[in-house]
């Protein structure tokens, strides 16, 4: 019995020290992706993070802070090891969520993506002090600040401008207006009905300028618009805010109205349709902050001009319509935010409020679920048609899809 037991406190004790020595992250945390893509803005992060939590610990270097190497046991690992870096982010993140001793858990004190940064931060320690110096010299220049992640929020182009090179590709999907009542089942939420959907292109050309090509269905309009990168908000406050101009023309491919010969326009001349009567205008001034990690938001001086008016049926309608969009975005997780968008603006019937739920954005794509009072899409298109009156009127869905390559 005593021959077992001492057995027994042999293998026993040689796991517990084997446990003491080598901290295991479980299988699972192993899996775990690193969602944050290596920018100089998660580096910059990750490292004020480090600087400000764990460096007392481990050292400007992760090597380990010589007094605490001494004094603590087990000592603060060496984070720029090759034992460190082998392991995953997944394995990385574990650890630092966890904690284990007097190392604490960071659960409650970093956000999910304040721990990935530091992740991408701990990486850099791997390097040798020399190009560790150098990424942060680059990033120096770089403290800037992206209020928004894509170039449109629901309808309002954003400040954003992609960085890296390739293109983008959207979808924007209205479907018909629904209201709570009986034939919402039976059309399943608008789904049924006309809908209208928009397939734009963009290629960022350079990180301030942008061109985007689009097609939409209703007024079987084809765009061409460009948008430039005036400032980029700075995180030492040079810049309070981001700037961007914007501009797009509009062509309407539509047959030519049906109008008699002896059509006149209001001043009595004869009139007669030409194709810079199909062309419509969208020019845009957009300032964007970004107040916290979750918040950003977005004012944007807009000016929609048409080159055709109907004024022979309507004389109310004037050629062109001034607007302040105001967008704001809030990051409801790492990975999710709630939009909204509300565009006052001098046409005498239009009031666009719209909401959207973002899912699965990250750096690559963002799918947006909308809810707004027009299946307009384009501005060009969108101010000029008369909006519901929530709830009046009920509301329709659609939703955003862009996908970067
Ligand atoms: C109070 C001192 C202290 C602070 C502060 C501290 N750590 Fe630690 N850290 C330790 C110690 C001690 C260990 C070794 C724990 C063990 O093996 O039981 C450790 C281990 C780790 C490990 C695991 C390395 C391995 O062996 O796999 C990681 C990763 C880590 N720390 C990251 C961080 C990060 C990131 C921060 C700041 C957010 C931080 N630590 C702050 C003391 C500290």
């Amino acid at each position: 019995m005593k021959q077992f037991l001492s057995i027994f406190l042999v293998i026993f004790g040689f796991f517990y020290l084997n446990a003491q020595k080598h901290w295991q992250a479980p299988e699972k945390a192993k899996q775990l992706q690193n969602p944050l893509s290596e920018t100089a803005e998660t580096i910059t992060k990750g490292q004020k993070i480090f600087q400000s939590l764990c460096v007392s610990c481990h050292g400007k270097y992760g090597t380990g802070n010589p007094v605490m190497l001494k004094t603590l046991n087990p000592p603060p690992a060496n984070l720029s090891s090759p034992q460190v870096q082998q392991q995953t982010d997944g394995e990385i993140f574990w650890k630092i969520t966890e904690g284990r001793g007097v190392m604490a858990s960071y659960k409650n004190m970093l956000s999910e993506e304040d721990r990935w940064a530091v992740v991408k931060y701990i990486r850099k320690l791997g390097k040798t002090p020399s190009a560790m110096d150098k990424k942060i010299k680059t990033t120096k220049s770089s403290n800037e600040v992206e209020s928004f992640a894509f170039s449109q929020l629901i309808n309002a182009k954003t400040t954003f401008i992609r960085q890296t090179k390739g293109f983008g590709f959207g979808i924007q999907h209205r479907f018909g207006a629904t209201k709570f009542d009986e034939n919402m089942i039976q059309n399943f939420l608008g789904l049924d009905l006309a809908s209208n959907i928009r397939f734009s292109f963009e290629i960022p050309v350079s990180k301030r300028l942008m061109f985007e090509i689009g097609r939409t269905r209703y007024g079987k309009f084809y765009d061409i618009g460009g948008k430039y990168l005036i400032f980029k908000q700075t995180t030492d406050e040079k810049y309070p805010v981001s700037i961007a101009f914007y501009e797009n023309i509009a062509v309407t491919t539509e047959n030519a109205p049906q109008y008699s010969a002896q059509a006149t326009f209001a001043d009595g001349r004869k009139f007669d349709y030409k194709f810079y009567h199909r062309l419509y205008y969208d020019t845009q001034l957009i300032v964007s902050r970004q107040f916290s990690n979750k918040l950003s938001a977005q004012v944007t001086a807009e000016l929609v001009w048409r080159n055709l008016t109907p004024y022979a049926t309507k004389p109310e309608e004037k050629a062109y319509v001034i607007a302040v969009p105001l967008s704001l975005r809030y990051k409801t997780g790492l990975k999710s935010a709630i939009d909204l968008e509300i565009m006052p603006n001098t046409h005498h019937k239009t009031m666009p409020i719209s909401l959207a739920y973002e899912v699965a954005s990250s750096g690559n794509h963002v799918f947006q679920i909308t809810l707004t009072n027009s299946d307009r899409i384009l501005s060009q298109n969108l101010f000029f048609n008369q909006t519901l009156r929530y709830p009046k009127d009920g509301f329709m869905l659609g939703f955003n899809l862009v996908r970067y390559f």
